[in-house]
């Protein structure tokens, strides 16, 4: 890419990841009916996040699984986003690449903020249609996968995206980190271990396969509140671009 039309390229928003993990790692038990394990602390944190958010996101089973519906997490939250200068409520993201999320996912029974789905080319016209009488919008962007860089793009451009907060789970954040869009970590360590072979973590998918594919980060704080770690790592990359 030239340096003219890299400048002229618009940019995508800042990505910052949020999840919890047990101490050996793991994001949910094997058979995954247990993803809810962090303190109140941990809940809190998750919504002081999401009160800096313009738009939040989540994988499909994500989605499903857990049947969030990725609210604000009311009053004392909203006043959060109001100081911070935002509206009310964050958008809403769903990634699902063959369009089978759940039209039945509580997500799509409250309304209060537009819902995007990102999908791809394989999603089928009959579920497209479905997709797009529950959501306000639902993009195309990629033919198997998700073009993250794009759809980003698109969505800061679109939508006005500049802060957006990926809550997992470990696949859609495993395709964020291999495109190189994650610019922050925020991982609650609590003091619990799952164990299992299975059992998702933070990041899940293809992963790489060399060293020198991993992305790199550096720790930018650690906090401790009750028997919980607060970590946060920044990219050693240079922000959005
Ligand atoms: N502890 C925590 O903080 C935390 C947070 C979140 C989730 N979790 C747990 O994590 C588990 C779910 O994680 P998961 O990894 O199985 O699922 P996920 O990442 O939530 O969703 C995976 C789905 O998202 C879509 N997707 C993701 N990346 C894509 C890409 N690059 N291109 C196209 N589509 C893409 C696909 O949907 P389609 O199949 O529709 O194509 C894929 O099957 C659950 O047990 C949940 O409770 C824990």
């Amino acid at each position: 890419m030239s340096p003219k039309s890299k400048a002229q390229s618009p940019k995508r928003p800042f990505v910052y990841v949020n999840m919890a993990m047990t101490a050996d790692g793991k994001i949910a038990t094997a058979n995954r009916t247990v993803h809810s394990f962090g303190s109140r602390r941990d809940l809190d944190h998750l919504y002081e996040l999401r009160a800096t958010a313009d738009a939040v996101m989540c994988g499909a089973r994500t989605v499903e699984i857990s049947q969030t519906i990725l609210g604000n997490g009311g009053e004392k939250f909203r006043k959060q986003r109001r100081k911070l200068g935002r509206s009310e409520y964050n958008l809403r993201i769903i990634v699902s690449g063959s369009g089978s999320i759940d039209p039945g996912a509580r997500i799509f029974k409250n309304k209060f903020s537009p819902i995007i789905i990102l999908t791809t080319q394989r999603v089928p016209a009959n579920k497209l249609a479905r997709l797009r009488e529950l959501a306000d919008q639902v993009k195309i962007c990629g033919e198997r996968e998700i073009n993250f860089p794009a759809a980003l793009r698109w969505l800061r451009a679109k939508w006005k995206v500049k802060r957006l907060l990926c809550e997992g789970g470990g696949n859609l954040n495993d395709a964020l980190f291999r495109a190189g869009m994650v610019d922050e970590i925020h991982l609650t360590i609590c003091p619990k271990i799952f164990g299992g072979r299975t059992a998702p973590t933070t990041a899940e998918g293809r992963g790489c396969s060399r060293l020198a594919g991993a992305e790199g980060f550096q720790i930018q704080s650690i906090r401790r509140f009750g028997g919980e770690l607060f970590t946060v790592f920044s990219s050693k990359k240079r922000g959005p671009s």
